[in-house]
C-alpha cells in the first residue's frame, strides 16, 4: 500500500495524466464532467483513450471518445454530432445509472437508455466506454452504438450501422452508411434507401453473415453464425503492440483502415500521423456507385474523380462552380444563365459545347440517337434548348438535362466523353441553382410529362432539388428567426400571447381545417422575414388546466424528426390554448390520395416509409414515448417536397379525461381504430400500429378503408378485400391498373404482408414500429401473416 503510494508520487511529475486516470478508471454514479472545464475527460487506465468533451467551434462541444496520447486526438466515437452541446453543458452518470448529456438549462441532449443495475462506468483501454453492473457485465457500451469508426476487439452485430460524418471536421451525420443488415448482408449505401439492392458495395451474404469482427491483429472480417470466416473485408496483419488501429467509414463514403505507430508520440520528433493499410472499400467509389435513387458519390451536376492519393474528389464541369464552396460534395451550379426556350430569342449562338474526356453521367437520359458522329451529337444538343449535356460514346449520343447525377471520371471508358453546354459570353450574371429558367409551353409539357411518367430516378432528382432549395430557404428563414417574445421553459419554442396570434392570423380569418381538437388557421409571422404558420385553437380540453397542458406541450416541443410537423410555439393564456405549427403547403395525405389523380407508386412507398419512421420515432426514439391514437391520412401532412409529416401527435392525452375508455372517450377515428378501443383492453402503442396498417393499405390501393357506395360488397372493407386477394394469390386485382405498382409486385406484396401484420386483431401479434420499418425497407424478411381477425379467417 505504502510502496504503491510512493510509486504514484514518484511517477506524478513524469506521467501526470496516466496516474490521474488510474484513479478515475471506475467512474462512480453521480460523477459529472463539465463541457468547458479544465479536465473535461475520463481516461482509460493506460491513458490511450479518453471520454469527454471536444471543442468543435466557439462554444460548441462534442461528447466523444478519442485517442488521447496522439497529437491528433482522433475521435473514434461521438454521441451528439447532429446536435452539439453549448458552453455550460455537462455529462453526468446519474444516480439512476444513466449517462446524460444536458445543456445549461438542464435539457437532455443525449442519454443512454434507463437500465437499472448500473453501478459504475468505465473507459476501457480498448476504446470502449461501458456502463457496468457490479458483476462485470456491460449494460451499455459505446462499442455497440458505433459512430463511424470501429476498433480492434469491436464486433458489429446484425442491424449495426456505421454512419459517415458530414465532412472531415463536421461530425453531423453524412451521406453514407455501412450496415450489417438483419439478413446478414453487409452493405454500403446512401440513405434514404428503400431498396437494399441499391447498395454501392456489398458482401452478398444475405442468409449467411452473422458478425463483423475487427480482431487485434488488424483483420476485419464477416463471420458465419458458427464463427468461421465468411468474407474478409480488410486483412493487413499488424501488431497491436506497435500500432494504434482504427477502421472508419469516412465522409467520402469509403471504408478505410489506418494505423498509427504507438511510439510516434514518445518524442521521436517526427510526426508520423495515421497511415492507411489494406485496400479501401470500395477501391474506387467513383465508378462503383451508380444509383437509380440518390445522387451518387458527389452532388448533382458534379463528377467524381479518384485522385493519385486514391481518394475521391468532387469536381465541377467548367463553367460551373460549387453550390457551397466549403462543402464540395454538395454539387455544382452553372455560373451562367442557362439557355432560354423563349420563342424569338435565338440564344443558340451564345452557347458552345465543351469536351470532357472520360467523364460520364450514366443515368437520366431523356433521348438518345444511334449512328451519330461527335459533331452531330454536339449540334443535337445545341439545337435543343432543353439539353444541357450529351454523352457521346461509340456512335451513340445520349441527351441529358440538369440536374445530372452519379457523374464520374472513368479512365477505362476511353471512348466516352461528355459534351457540356456553356454560355460563351461569361458576362451574364450568376443565377442561383434552380433559379427561374424560362422554357416555352411546349417544353413545360415535356417536363411535366416526363415527371408524370414517373421514371423513379428522375422524379427523385427533381424532388431532391426542390427539397434542397426548400431546405436552404427554410434554413435561411430559421436563421433570421421570428421575434422571440417570452422565452418559454421549453427548448426553442416560443410563447405567444393570444393577441399576437389573433393578429398574425388576421382575426382567425383563413380556416385551414377542423379536427377533433378544434380549428386550424393560417397565419404569417412577420419579423425580418415572413414565415407561414398554422395555428391550432384547442377546444374541448380536459378541465385540468395548466399543468397538463404545459407538460404535453413540452413533450411535443422536444420532438424533432423529419417526419413530424414541427411545433413552433404555443399560447396558454386564461381559457385560450393554442398551438403554432409550421405550415404544410401540400395539405393532407387524404387529399393527396383520394382527390385528384393517382400519385405515383414510388411516391406512395416513400410516404409509407416516412410515416413509419415518424411513428417509430414517437414510439421508441424520442425522450418520452408518445402514442398518437389517431393515425389517419387526414393527420399526415405533406411539405413542399411531399415529405410525409405526422401532425396532431401528443394531443391525445389532453383530451382523454380518465382511463375509462367508453365510446365517447374513444380518441381515434372509426375505420382506423384498433379493436382494443371497443373492448376493455389496455391502450398501447399497438393501436397506432393498427391504424398504420390501415393507412398502408390505403396507400397501396389509393382508396379509403371503407367505401360503402361500392356496388361490389366484397370490396367495401378494404382490409377484408385485400386479405381475400392476398389469400387467393390474386394481388394483381387490387392494383387498379397501376402499372408502376404492378411492375413492382415484390415490394407491393411485401407492403401488403406488413399491413396484414399491423392489423392483427390481437395487439401482441402486431410487430413494433422498428420491425415494421425494417420490413417495409426490405431489411428483414416478412413472414406469412395470419388472417387479421377470426371473422375473415373463415373464407
Ligand atoms: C484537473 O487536473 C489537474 C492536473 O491536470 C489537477 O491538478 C486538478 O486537481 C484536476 N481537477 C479536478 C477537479 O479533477
Ligand atoms: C469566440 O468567442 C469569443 C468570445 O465569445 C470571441 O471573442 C471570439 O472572437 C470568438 N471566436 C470566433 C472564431 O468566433
Ligand atoms: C455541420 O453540417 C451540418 C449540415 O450541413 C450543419 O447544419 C452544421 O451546422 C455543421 N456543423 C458545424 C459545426 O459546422
Ligand atoms: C485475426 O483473424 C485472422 C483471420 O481470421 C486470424 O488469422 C488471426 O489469428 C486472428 N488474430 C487474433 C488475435 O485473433
Ligand atoms: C460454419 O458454417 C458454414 C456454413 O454453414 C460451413 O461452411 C462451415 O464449414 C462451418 N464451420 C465450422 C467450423 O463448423
Ligand atoms: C517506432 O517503431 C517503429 C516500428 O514500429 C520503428 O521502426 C521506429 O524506429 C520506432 N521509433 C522510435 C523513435 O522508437
Ligand atoms: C457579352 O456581354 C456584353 C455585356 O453584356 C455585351 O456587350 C457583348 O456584346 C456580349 N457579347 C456577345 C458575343 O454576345
Amino acid at each position: 500500500m505504502a510502496s504503491a503510494a510512493i510509486r504514484v508520487l514518484l511517477l506524478l511529475p513524469l506521467l501526470p495524466s496516466a496516474t490521474l486516470s488510474q484513479a478515475q478508471s471506475n467512474i462512480n454514479l453521480g460523477s459529472s464532467l463539465p463541457a468547458d472545464g479544465p479536465n473535461s475527460s475520463w481516461k482509460s487506465p493506460s491513458g490511450d483513450f479518453a471520454f469527454g468533451f471536444k471543442r468543435i467551434s466557439n462554444g460548441s462541444f462534442l461528447l466523444a471518445i478519442w485517442f488521447d496520447k496522439i497529437h491528433e486526438k482522433t475521435v473514434i466515437w461521438s454521441a451528439n454530432g447532429d446536435k452539439l452541446a453549448p458552453e455550460g453543458s455537462n455529462v453526468e452518470l446519474t444516480r439512476e445509472g444513466r449517462l446524460v448529456l444536458s445543456d445549461p438549462k438542464g435539457e437532455e441532449i443525449w442519454a443512454t437508455p434507463t437500465d437499472t443495475g448500473v453501478s459504475y462506468a468505465s473507459m476501457l483501454d480498448t476504446g470502449n466506454f461501458v456502463l457496468e453492473d457490479g458483476k462485470g457485465s456491460n449494460l451499455w457500451e459505446s462499442f455497440s452504438q458505433p459512430s463511424d469508426t470501429i476498433l480492434p476487439t469491436q464486433v458489429l452485430d446484425q442491424g449495426a450501422k456505421l454512419v459517415s460524418r458530414y465532412s472531415a471536421t463536421n461530425y453531423s451525420s453524412g451521406r453514407f452508411e455501412l450496415w450489417l443488415q438483419g439478413d446478414g448482408n453487409l452493405v454500403m449505401y446512401t440513405p434514404p434507401m428503400f431498396d437494399p439492392t441499391s447498395s454501392y458495395w456489398s458482401t452478398q451474404t444475405a442468409g449467411s453473415g452473422y458478425q463483423v469482427i475487427f480482431n487485434r491483429t488488424g483483420q476485419i472480417y464477416l463471420t458465419y453464425r458458427n464463427g468461421s470466416v465468411l468474407s474478409k473485408i480488410m486483412s493487413q496483419p499488424v501488431s497491436s503492440s506497435e500500432v494504434y488501429q482504427r477502421a472508419v467509414l469516412e465522409y467520402d463514403g469509403v471504408f478505410r483502415q489506418y494505423v498509427y505507430p504507438r511510439n510516434a508520440s514518445l518524442g521521436s520528433g517526427r510526426v508520423m500521423g495515421w497511415s492507411q493499410v489494406s485496400s479501401p472499400v470500395p477501391t474506387n467509389i467513383c465508378t462503383s456507385i451508380r444509383q437509380n435513387i440518390g445522387v451518387g458519390a458527389c452532388g448533382v451536376n458534379s463528377y467524381c474523380v479518384l485522385e493519385d492519393d486514391q481518394r475521391p474528389r468532387c469536381k465541377c464541369p467548367s463553367g460551373y462552380s460549387y453550390i457551397d464552396p466549403s462543402y464540395e460534395m454538395d454539387g455544382c451550379k452553372p455560373d451562367f444563365l442557362p439557355q432560354s426556350c423563349d420563342e424569338g430569342m435565338l440564344e443558340k449562338e451564345l452557347f458552345t459545347m465543351r469536351d470532357m474526356i472520360n467523364v460520364n453521367w450514366p443515368l437520366n437520359d431523356y433521348a438518345f440517337y444511334r449512328n451519330q458522329d461527335e459533331e452531330s451529337c454536339r449540334q443535337a444538343c445545341l439545337n435543343d434548348c432543353l439539353c444541357d449535356v450529351v454523352i457521346f460514346g461509340g456512335s451513340t449520343c445520349w441527351k441529358k438535362r440538369m440536374p445530372v447525377s452519379n457523374g464520374a471520371f472513368d479512365p477505362s471508358a476511353s471512348d466516352t466523353k461528355a459534351l457540356i453546354k456553356v454560355r460563351t459570353n461569361n458576362s451574364t450574371p450568376n443565377i442561383p441553382l434552380g433559379g427561374p429558367r424560362k422554357r416555352d409551353n411546349r417544353s413545360m409539357i415535356i417536363i411535366g410529362s416526363v415527371f408524370l411518367s414517373s421514371s423513379a430516378a428522375l422524379n427523385l432528382f427533381l424532388l431532391l432539388l426542390t427539397s434542397l432549395i426548400w431546405f436552404r430557404y427554410t434554413r435561411g428563414q430559421k436563421a433570421l428567426g421570428v421575434k422571440p417574445n417570452v422565452i418559454s421553459p421549453f427548448t426553442s419554442m416560443q410563447s405567444f400571447t393570444y393577441q399576437e396570434l389573433r393578429e398574425v392570423t388576421g382575426q382567425f380569418q383563413e380556416e385551414l381545417g377542423r379536427g377533433a381538437f378544434g380549428s386550424v388557421y393560417k397565419g404569417v409571422l412577420t419579423c425580418n422575414e415572413s414565415r407561414v404558420i398554422a395555428v391550432k385553437v384547442l377546444e374541448k380540453l380536459t378541465a385540468d388546466g395548466d399543468g397538463e397542458f404545459n407538460t404535453e406541450v413540452g413533450t411535443i416541443g422536444r420532438t424533432n424528426h423529419r417526419n413530424l410537423v414541427e411545433l413552433i410555439g404555443f399560447c396558454n393564456e386564461g381559457q385560450n390554448r393554442l398551438l403554432v405549427y409550421e405550415f404544410m403547403p401540400n395539405g393532407s395525405l387524404a387529399d393527396f390520395l383520394f382527390k385528384g389523380s393517382r400519385p405515383s407508386w414510388f411516391k406512395r412507398t416513400e410516404i409509407a416509409c416516412g410515416v413509419a419512421r415518424g411513428l417509430l420515432y414517437l414510439h421508441e426514439e424520442c425522450s418520452k414515448q408518445i402514442i398518437h391514437c389517431d393515425i389517419k391520412p387526414q393527420n399526415i401532412l405533406l411539405d413542399e417536397s411531399l415529405t410525409a409529416k405526422i401532425s396532431d401527435f401528443g394531443l391525445a392525452k389532453l383530451l382523454m379525461t380518465d382511463q375509462t375508455r367508453t365510446m365517447t372517450a374513444v380518441r381515434g377515428t372509426k375505420g382506423y381504430l384498433a379493436p382494443e378501443w371497443f373492448r376493455n383492453m389496455p391502450i398501447s402503442v399497438k393501436v397506432d400500429i393498427y391504424s398504420f396498417g390501415i393507412l398502408l393499405l390505403e396507400l397501396i390501393c389509393c382508396r379509403k378503408s371503407c367505401e360503402f357506395e361500392l356496388y361490389d360488397e366484397d370490396q367495401m372493407i378494404l382490409s377484408d378485400w385485400v386479405y381475400d386477394c392476398y389469400y387467393q394469390g390474386k394481388l394483381d386485382l387490387i392494383g387498379g391498373g397501376d402499372e408502376e405498382m404492378l411492375e413492382d409486385m415484390k415490394r407491393m406484396r411485401r407492403f401488403v404482408m406488413v399491413a396484414m401484420w399491423c392489423i392483427q386483431e390481437d395487439p401482441s401479434l402486431r410487430p413494433p414500429m422498428k420491425k415494421v420499418t425494417q420490413m417495409l425497407e426490405g431489411a428483414v424478411e416478412v413472414s406469412i401473416p395470419p388472417a387479421p381477425s377470426s371473422f375473415i379467417g373463415s373464407i
